[in-house]
């Protein structure tokens, strides 16, 4: 087996815990009230999840295990040593194993015990550091909690991350800039920076169609996306990823690499989606767990809570080329594709993509140029196999 396969073996877990506090005007994540959940029944659900997933798979250590959501930040620093121990013990643990969890501000004061039930990576979602945006926002802190969370996250954990979201309404490139710049000051090793997208369904969709909301346009937006390239960069905070910059390979997310490069995670939780299958061996599986937490608590007990599809390779190449792509520093390896879907990218296309600047070609592998990494999602659906 070469480096590459066993790159593709490797297995992450998934961890989706679906309650928050509040929900912002602009999330469409799988999500609901905290007060309509009980969570000693969705831990038990999980870790029943967890075993039965663990009798499909072949035994393999785990990468990483990262707590998602919704907001892990209000899971019971047991429940979350709980999944720890299970997953330990069903699926073993690869050395150097990365814990992550995202945290929210509000929840600053459970932090110390967060790192003490495990965790070792925290990623804060801080998503603005002034009062009046995050009040916009819909976000249930302010910045002083922002600040204080940074801080206490800083002394417990070994690795820090914090997200911001920007072409927010009324935000300029100047405010946008300096706002940035803050942000770096702080010192972390990793931030996730992340231009607002309007989802469909959400209170910030309806308010725009009502025209109560006006976020800046395409063209704003794409000058606030290269300020932050070239910022990031002059500040040794590049980006590894289209939204996701670090200051070392070590600060980069073992977890979210494992998606970009098309490795291999289980997912457990309402809604939680999962891809497994052994390099060379084909078929490999995509599982989606039922979303309302109601119907996964019931259904992990009887019948299992996933539902499960065969990727055709076709598809499992155009899947790989869409994340792939964004791994802007390793950029995408064409060779690889072949060797695992036997499909190839269109050589005519990449050319093209070329010659208008939009990606460039080293060594056979593809690299989103600056221009590129703007019309990221664009650039991976001409690359696609047709
Ligand atoms: C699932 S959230 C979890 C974090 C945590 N619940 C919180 O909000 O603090 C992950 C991140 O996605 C980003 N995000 C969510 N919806 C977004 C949107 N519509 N546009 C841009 N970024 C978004 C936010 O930065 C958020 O921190
Ligand atoms: S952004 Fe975070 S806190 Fe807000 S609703 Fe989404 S998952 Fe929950």
């Amino acid at each position: 087996m070469t480096e590459a396969d066993r790159a593709l073996d490797r297995l992450g877990l998934y961890v989706h815990w679906p309650y928050c506090a509040r929900i912002c005007p602009y999330c469409d994540f799988n999500v609901y009230k905290a007060a309509n959940g009980t969570p000693g029944e969705l831990l038990a659900a999980m870790l029943t999840d967890l075993e039965q997933w663990a009798d499909r798979l072949e035994p393999r250590p785990l990468a990483s295990i990262h707590f998602g959501g919704g907001t892990p930040s209000l899971m019971p620093p047991a429940a979350i040593e709980a999944v720890l121990a299970k997953a330990q013990k069903l699926f073993g643990f690869e050395p150097g194993l990365e814990i992550g969890l995202e945290a929210n501000p509000a929840e600053r004061d459970r932090l110390a015990a967060i790192a003490s039930a495990g965790v070792e990576r925290l990623s804060l979602g801080v998503q603005a550091l002034d009062d009046a945006s995050l009040k916009a926002l819909g976000r249930d802190h302010d910045a002083q909690a922002a600040l204080d969370a940074i801080d206490v996250a800083q002394q417990h954990f070994k690795r820090v991350s914090f997200d911001l979201i920007y072409a927010r309404e009324g935000q300029t490139l100047d405010a946008w800039q300096s706002e940035l710049a803050r942000a770096i000051g702080f010192g972390v090793g990793h931030l996730s920076l992340y231009q607002l997208t309007i989802e469909p369904g959400t209170a910030f969709q309806k308010r725009r169609d009502r025209g109560e909301l006006t976020p800046p346009d395409d063209d704003a937006a794409a000058d606030m996306f290269q300020i932050t390239q070239a910022v990031t960069e002059a500040h040794g905070l590049g980006a590894y990823e289209v939204s996701n910059h670090a200051r070392s390979r070590a600060d980069q997310s073992v977890h979210n690499r494992l998606y970009w490069e098309g490795a291999n995670w289980i997912g457990i939780g309402p809604g939680a989606h999962s891809r497994v299958g052994r390099a060379n061996a084909g078929g490999r599986q995509a599982a989606t767990a039922l979303l309302r937490p109601a119907d996964y608590i019931a259904a992990a007990a009887t019948t299992g809570a996933h539902s499960f599809e065969t990727l055709s390779a076709h598809d499992e190449a155009v899947e790989r080329v869409l994340m792939g792509v964004r791994l802007v520093e390793d950029g995408f390896d064409p060779t690889l594709l072949e060797h695992v879907t036997e499909r190839t990218l269109n050589s005519t296309v990449a050319a093209q993509l070329a010659a208008k600047d939009l990606v460039r070609i080293t060594q056979g592998r593809i690299h989103l140029t600056a221009q590129g990494r703007v019309f990221a999602d664009y650039v991976a659906q001409r690359l696609a196999p047709a």
